[in-house]
């Protein structure tokens, strides 16, 4: 408890899901957090929910000018801040065949230039300030290996733990720790798409992708997203100040590397 005591985070993406229960955890350990979302109802419904050491953010990860406002926002309510977790993506599939323009630019506007820029904007700050910080990005089993119908959303996240590599190792001079987690299947709305996009390209009843990939996860199960929270805590913690440029697989054994 209390292990990230006094510190300002920023999540994107925390409306719902891992998001959201990473912002509920870092208030349990003491931390006031940007519930920084697209969707701004979902996000001050989010806040309310938690209580007075979590705030709403609007923010659109695709925008300059909305990163910049979030960021602003969120350094002047707090006086600077410490931590940010890059968490705020898209899903989509399709054969090579079937994919369009449209889906791969709008996977990598989110995926990978909003993780990047908005690393960047806190970054600068982080290093205007002098006090250091920590940056978490949100990578997938996905960026490990390919997937027949997941190409872009694999190489999304193939670029993010690159990205993470890079910049940990420019930051990390500024007492700044980059990482990532990879998780593997995580329970929650998020699933409700994917599974309905397996459902249309695998001929599949309705839930019958989720309940297969569920049954092959080593530790029996599909994650919740309280299962991510204890490495999101140690990668914003102190005990995690020698760890640079790694992503963590978090996955209940899906993925070893
Ligand atoms: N759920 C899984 O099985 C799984 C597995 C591996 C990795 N991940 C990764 O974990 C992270 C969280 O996943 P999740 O399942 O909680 O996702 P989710 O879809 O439930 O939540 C994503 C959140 O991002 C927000 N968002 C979407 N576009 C945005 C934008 N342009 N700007 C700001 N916010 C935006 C949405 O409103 C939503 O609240 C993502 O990076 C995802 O790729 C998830």
């Amino acid at each position: 408890m209390n292990r990230l005591e006094g510190k300002s985070a920023l999540i994107t993406g925390a409306a719902r899901g891992i998001g959201l229960a990473f912002a509920q955890a870092y208030v349990r350990e003491g931390a006031t957090v940007a519930i920084a979302d697209i969707n701004l109802e979902r996000a001050q419904a989010a806040a309310e929910s938690i209580g007075n050491q979590a705030y709403a953010v609007e923010m659109d990860v695709t925008d300059q000018a909305s990163i910049d406002a979030a960021v602003e926002t969120a350094i002047s309510k707090t006086g600077g801040l410490n931590i940010l977790v890059n968490n705020a993506a898209l899903f989509d599939l399709a054969p090579i065949a079937d994919i369009t323009r449209d889906s791969y630019e709008r996977l990598f506007a989110i995926n990978v230039s909003g993780t990047l820029f908005t690393m960047q904007a806190v970054a600068r700050h982080m290093i205007a300030r002098g006090k250091g910080g920590k940056i978490i990005n949100m990578a997938s089993q996905a960026g490990r290996r390919g997937e027949a119908l997941v190409a872009v959303y694999c190489a999304t996240k193939a670029a993010v733990i690159s990205l993470t590599q890079s910049a940990g190792l420019n930051l990390i001079q500024h007492g700044i720790n980059v990482n990532a987690i990879a998780p593997g299947v995580v329970d929650g709305e998020h699933w409700d798409g994917v599974d309905a996009l397996f459902a249309k390209y695998e001929n599949r009843p309705k839930g019958e992708k989720q309940a297969l990939v569920g049954k092959e996860v080593p530790f029996g199960r599909m994650a919740t997203p309280d299962d991510l929270t204890g490495m999101a805590i140690f990668l914003a913690s102190a005990d995690s100040d020698y760890i640079v440029s790694q992503t963590y697989n978090v996955d209940g054994g899906n993925w070893m590397s």
